[in-house]
């Protein structure tokens, strides 16, 4: 039997109520009104509508409902009269203060912090079954200490993309003694063992693949940027590839490489991915760290900063912050400004590039600065060199022979279990030799010391 095709029909768009909180004194790098207008494009993003938003400012957080009491009922009573679905807080909320909170606000409006609404995001832009895998992570490590039974909570913020949290756990499941709450924690570990095990999988044959990448002495330029900055477009006007490329946060996830032809003829791999914002979730970072290493991996980074955006400045630092969390800091960057085509003031842009010396302005739509971004990256990875001097135990011998292939050797003293060399390493190449280099003769150290702490270090 035929059957009847319901009419397609968009369902309305949830609405949401928007809370942000400025505690005195804490470290913070957006203004308590520009972290909102964040929240609000990463709601709208999430595909819900703001219907409006409330502040306060306080000395800490209320030790049960984070906002002081007051606040509270002032928030219940907007809510409801602007008929909003669903609260939103800018910051991530304990356990405790969800479940108050929630309590306060009834049944029928949800609560949510910003964590879940990245969460959620991220979960509808997964792609790859190691980017489902590593947000279903972190949901379940997210709603592990939130559980209250409430499943249904749960069903909902699971239901973007790999997250299945809202399994059944029935009564069948339960063992002697449990409550349904005990069976569901239960059940959750049981599932984050697996997607650990999952991701080891996958991880073991991204270590494959990239040390197949390092064999090929290809050198890899990681594009990193704060969500919504341009870099897969900047990426597509690099390689002329067809990455994903939209007006949203977040749209990419899982790491793109391509090859390009830098001018001069030198090859390199470029590697887009997942775009920083200021307080990514702290489970995000853990689940994502396999992703984050390709970019820790990386020979050079290449920053891409939204020029056009009234908090340019700040969104650098956000990136840079985390390069320092995921250990990539220490890597060489040149930084692309981009959409300068939407650029009112040229002569405050000139100031910006002005004070970040490897920098070129670009417009990764136009087209504009590419050629001269991509020279300015050849130059960093194939003609800047830096000095180093370096002690090499010979069980070293593959950076040993890379320092005689690829950089400028001034001079070479044997020594018992090692060389020391000394001379000049393109700039890519030092975090690789970083571990080795030879403070010994500054320091006093004689040759015995050395060759007892690389004994050591090779225990
Ligand atoms: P995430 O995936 O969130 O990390 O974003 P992304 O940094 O990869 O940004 P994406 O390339 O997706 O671009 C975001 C939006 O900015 C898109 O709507 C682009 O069309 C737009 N955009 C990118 N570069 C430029 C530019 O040079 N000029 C203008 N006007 N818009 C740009």
């Amino acid at each position: 039997m035929a059957k009847k095709t319901p009419h397609p029909t968009t369902p309305p768009r949830e609405r949401a109520f928007l809370v942000g909180v400025e505690i005195r004194g804490a470290k913070q790098l957006l203004a308590l009104e520009d972290s909102l207008s964040e929240l609000a494009l990463l709601a709208d993003t999430a595909g819900v509508d703001v219907v409006g938003e409330l502040t306060q400012k306080l000395e800490r957080p209320h030790v049960e409902t984070y906002i002081g009491p007051g606040k509270v009922e002032e928030l219940k009573a907007l809510a409801e009269e602007t008929l909003a679905d669903v609260v939103i807080f800018d910051d991530e909320l304990s356990p405790r203060h969800q479940r108050e909170l929630q309590k306060a606000l009834g049944r029928k409006i949800r609560l949510i912090d910003r964590t879940a609404l990245i969460l959620d995001i991220f979960a509808q832009h997964a792609h790859t079954s190691e980017g489902m895998l590593q947000v279903e992570l972190a949901q379940y490590e997210y709603n592990l200490p939130r559980l209250t039974g409430a499943w249904t909570h749960l069903e909902r913020q699971a239901g973007g993309g790999g997250g299945r949290t809202g399994s059944s756990g029935g009564v069948g499941l339960r063992g002697p003694g449990e409550t349904q709450l005990e069976v569901d924690k239960r059940v959750i570990r049981k599932r984050i063992t697996h997607i650990k095990r999952e991701l080891e999988k996958v991880e073991a044959h991204r270590m494959r693949y990239r040390a197949q990448r390092k064999r090929s002495r290809i050198p890899t330029v990681a594009l990193v940027g704060y969500t919504n900055a341009g870099k897969s477009t900047l990426l597509n006007q690099i390689s002329g590839a067809g990455v994903y490329a939209a007006n949203q946060l977040f749209a990419t996830l899982d790491p793109t490489t391509r090859r390009v032809q830098l001018p001069g003829g030198d090859l390199a791999l470029f590697t887009d991915t997942v775009g920083f914002i200021q307080k990514l979730p702290t489970t995000l970072v853990a689940a994502f760290h396999a992703t984050l290493e390709e970019i820790a991996e990386a020979d050079l980074l290449l920053h891409v900063v939204d020029i056009s955006h009234p908090n340019a400045l700040n969104q650098f630092e956000a990136v840079q912050e985390t390069l320092e969390e995921i250990d990539a800091s220490h890597i060489p960057m040149v930084t692309a400004f981009n959409k300068s085509d939407l650029l009112q003031n040229l002569e405050q842009a000139r100031e910006t590039l002005k004070a970040f010396p490897k920098s070129v302005a670009v417009s990764a739509v136009q087209g504009t600065g590419v050629g001269e971004l991509l020279r300015l990256v050849r130059r960093e990875l194939f003609e800047a060199y830096d000095f180093i001097r370096v002690r090499l135990p010979y069980s070293q011998g593959a950076l040993i022979s890379l320092f005689h292939e690829l950089g400028q050797v001034e001079r070479v003293e044997h020594e018992r279990g090692g060389v020391v060399m000394q001379g000049r390493l393109p700039g890519r190449l030092l975090a690789q030799f970083a571990p080795w280099r030879a403070q010994a003769v500054e320091s006093g150290e004689t040759l015995d010391d050395f060759e007892e702490n690389v004994l050591l270090e090779e225990e």
